[in-house]
């Protein structure tokens, strides 16, 4: 029998702007729930406050800001050089705004969650606020987040979890944007969880969980 202590897995989380869902993944490691450490906080904007939240957690910065490279396959070489030098295992987007070069994704094969604010399919592409804007100005009376697997095509890899939110008569963009952020902080931090408890198995362009039977609402 082996007497070495088991590492903690390594996680990298990519940011652009405020930073809560990085917060809620420091409270499930806080909370014992993710088992996981924070390795890494790459940010595509230097004035991020999602970057002080790192700080404040003494985490590892950089910032890998898009426009100051040539092309997306620059920005993603120096992506991916900051991730391997941080021995990641995995990569969380949680409210990163660029896209990311098919290079980090081909590094990292199913090992990049993001974090989307809709119900997937519905309403894929645009960033927050734009698909809570567009729930509303449809009309639906359901709306949600999505966790999913990152592949070349955005928004569109597969579908780790979903959570669904009520839209009200009476709801504006803030205040389902409020409610679907509730969801946002609960699901990503689990979905995580199940990345790295080798428990999420991916085939046919589908997601499926293995072992205990732990939903998203339990
Ligand atoms: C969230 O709504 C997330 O779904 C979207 O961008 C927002 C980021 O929020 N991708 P935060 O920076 O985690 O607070």
């Amino acid at each position: 029998m082996s007497d070495e202590t088991p590492t903690i897995p390594a996680l990298a989380v990519l940011v652009s702007g405020r930073g809560s869902n990085l917060t809620a993944i420091f409270r499930a490691i806080e909370r014992d729930e993710l088992h996981a450490r924070v390795a890494l906080v790459i940010s595509s904007r230097a004035d991020a406050p999602a970057l002080d939240i790192a700080r404040q957690h003494g985490i590892e910065t950089c910032v890998i800001a898009p426009k100051s490279f040539a092309s997306r396959a620059e920005a993603g070489a120096a992506i991916i050089a900051a991730l391997q030098e941080a021995h990641v295992r995995a990569v969380a987007l949680a409210g990163y705004k660029p896209i990311l070069d098919a290079s980090v994704v081909g590094a990292y094969p199913n090992r990049i969650l993001n974090v989307h604010p809709s119900l997937l399919p519905a309403f894929a592409g645009g960033m927050a606020p734009r698909p809570q804007a567009d729930a509303l100005a449809a009309g639906v009376k359901v709306s949600g987040c999505t966790v999913h697997i990152v592949t070349a095509d955005v928004d569109a890899g597969p579908i780790v979890a979903q959570a669904a939110v009520p839209v009200l008569d009476d709801d504006t963009v803030e205040s389902l944007s409020a409610r679907i952020l509730v969801e946002e902080h609960r699901l990503l931090p689990l979905a995580l969880e199940w990345l790295f408890s080798g428990r999420l198995r991916i085939g046919n362009n589908r997601a499926s969980l293995t072992g205990t039977s732990q939903q998203p609402d339990e």
